[in-house]
Formats: C-alpha cells, structure tokens, sequence
C-alpha cells in the first residue's frame, strides 16, 4: 500500500504580490537578491591562510587572529560571556532610543544583529575588515567592510557608537576615540567594552613560574612589539574624557576563567571563558609567535598545549577585567 501525503499550499507573502499604479504587476526580487549577495569584492574575500588558520584579507595582515570559523564561534561565545557579565544586556549606557547605531569591528555581527531585533526602530551598521557576517539578518541590520582606523566617512552622525573587543586590533587608539567622539551626534553616547587581559588570581594560585604566565608573557609583548594593545581596558577612561566626551562612567568587572566560583552566574562566565580562552588559544598566538617572534608553527603548538592542562586545572582561579566604559558627547 503506498499512503501519500499531500504537501500543504504555500501561502504567499501578500508584500510579494506588487500592483503598479498603472495595473501592471511587474516586480521583481532585485532588492532581494542585493541584499543577499554580499556587496564586497572578490579580492576582499581571497583569504590568506597560514599554519592552517585563515586571515582577513583586506588590509592584509594588519589583525592578527584568523577569520575562520573557529575564531567566529569563539568570538560568539564571548559575546555570550560578556553579555551575562554585564548583567544579560547587550550595553550599559543609558541611551534613550537609538536611531543610528554603529558597531565598530563588528566580527560576527551577532552583538548588531541581536541589536537589530531588538531595536527594530533603529538602523544598525556593523563595518569589519572581514566580511563574515551572515547574509540573512534584521532588515534594520547593514555590514560593510571597512577599515575603521582609516578616516571615517559617515555621511550622518550616529546616535550610539559600541566598540567592543578590539584588543590586538587598534595602532592608535587616540584617534578611534576622536573618530568615535565626531562620529556621534551631540548628545550622543559611545560605549566601549575592552579588556585587560593580564591575568592575576586572589588566592595565589596564578603563579609567574606557570606556563600560563609565561605564555600570556610573550603573547602581549608580541602584540606590543608589532604596535597594537592587547590590554587597553584600563586606558578608555583617560582617552574617553581626552576625546571631549562627558559623563563618562567607567565599570570594572571581573571575568573568571574556569568555572570556579562559587555563584551561579560567576560560574557560567568562567564557564564560557574557558571555553573561548582554549579555543582561542592557538588563534590568538600563532600569527604573533611565528611571525613577530619567528617560532615554529609545531613551537606554539606545544606551548598552547602545556597552557591548555593550566588551565582546565580545578586549582587554578584565574581571572582578568573587563572594561566598560560609557560617555557622551556634549549637546
Ligand atoms: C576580537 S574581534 C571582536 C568582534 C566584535 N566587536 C565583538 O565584540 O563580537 C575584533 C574584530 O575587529 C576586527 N578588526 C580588527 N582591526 C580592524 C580594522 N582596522 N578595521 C575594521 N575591523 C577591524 C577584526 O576583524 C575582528 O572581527
């Protein structure tokens, strides 16, 4: 016996169904189909690999963690973790109603896209130098790439300006702040969410003899020497206020890593840290180690393994602050 289901109608998008003012109803899905083909050029997406890893290939060797897929779910993970350190929000500032947002160095897109919904009033641009973010996203949501260290060209001033992450990534972080700073209208406010990633712990337990310390060592001093900070939460308040903004408020947090403490959401952070800090272990040494301080790719291999055992360990309370920092421009 053969039984067959009748597939159900389609119901169609009355939107779809277009009547031109003079009868006709010519329409086509061209809006569609822009919107979905990404708007970039072929060059900006021939990625460069090394070691395994894959790069950005815009302004070609300027960031150094890869672009790929494992450094995308790690950079949503920390989405995530940084969304419940900051108490399941997506930012602290008070800004009354967003209309234009800029999220700069988006990454993924998530934190603009998860604005996006939640925002629907309000136009979200997210700009990278890598075009990775998904096609289908909030009609509200745009990303484009683009070097946010060159000269800004924003036509319209933004009501809200997030940066968040961008450890590794900035030469001169003076003039982020100041493009930030005429990039937000009067009255506007930026937000900035940065680490510091040095790690410290309360009971003693991180040790200047670990191999973590001497991994994290190396790591930030090569980050140093080729000219970007890997640490500059604690500086945004002095270059925010430097910038003319006012109002400035300035929150540390602590972030665990390993889910060691003993409150709930404490431990959920340190949970999803450690998760994003092993998966980024390798992504965020090799670039620097094999090309500033000339390592072998098998070198840092091993280095992230014996960092990977410290790290798992139940006896290591690790932790590190992030930085959040929110201001105003003056009316
Ligand atoms: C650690 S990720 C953070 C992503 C995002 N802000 C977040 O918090 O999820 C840093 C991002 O900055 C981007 N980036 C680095 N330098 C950049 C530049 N000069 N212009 C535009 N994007 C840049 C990188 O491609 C990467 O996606």
């Amino acid at each position: 016996m053969v039984t067959t289901i009748e597939a159900e109608a389609i119901e169609i998008d009355p939107q779809t169904q277009v009547v031109n003012d003079d009868g006709s109803s010519f329409a086509d899905f061209t809006d569609e189909l822009n919107s979905f083909t990404t708007s970039v050029t072929g060059s900006i997406s021939k990625y460069p690999f090394e070691n395994g890893r894959r790069y950005h290939a815009f302004k070609s060797g300027t960031y150094p963690l890869p672009n790929d897929e494992l450094e995308a779910e790690r950079m949503n993970v920390v989405h995530h973790m940084l969304k419940k350190a900051i108490g399941d929000r997506l930012f602290v500032a008070p800004v009354p109603e967003p209309h234009r947002i800029l999220d700069v160095g988006t990454g993924t897109g998530i934190w603009a896209i998860e604005m996006g919904d939640a925002h629907p009033q309000a136009e979200i641009l997210g700009n990278d130098l890598s075009p990775i973010q998904p096609s289908w996203v909030p009609p509200n949501v745009r990303f484009e790439v683009d070097d946010f260290e060159s000269d800004w060209a924003f036509s319209t001033p933004f009501d809200f300006i997030f940066l968040r992450t961008l450890y590794f990534s900035v030469a001169d972080w003076p003039r982020l702040v100041k493009q930030a700073y005429n990039g937000v209208k009067p009255g506007g406010w930026v937000e900035f969410q940065e680490l510091d990633l040095q790690y410290y712990s309360e009971d003693g337990s991180f040790k200047d003899s670990s191999a973590m310390a001497g991994w994290l060592k190396i790591l930030l001093d090569s980050s140093r020497n080729a000219g970007r900070d890997p640490c500059p939460g604690p500086k945004v308040e002095g270059w925010v206020k430097e910038a003319g903004f006012r109002n400035v408020v300035h929150q540390k947090i602590k972030v665990p890593i390993g889910p060691w403490a003993k409150e709930k959401r404490q431990k959920d952070i340190g949970l999803f840290n450690l998760v994003q800090t092993l998966d980024g272990l390798e992504g965020f040494s090799m670039r620097l180690f094999t090309n500033v301080l000339g390592w072998r790719p098998e070198e840092v291999e091993v280095m992230c393994s014996k960092v990977r055992v410290e790290l798992k360990s139940k006896s290591n309370h690790v932790m590190y602050d992030l930085h959040v920092v929110y201001a105003q421009k003056p009316e």
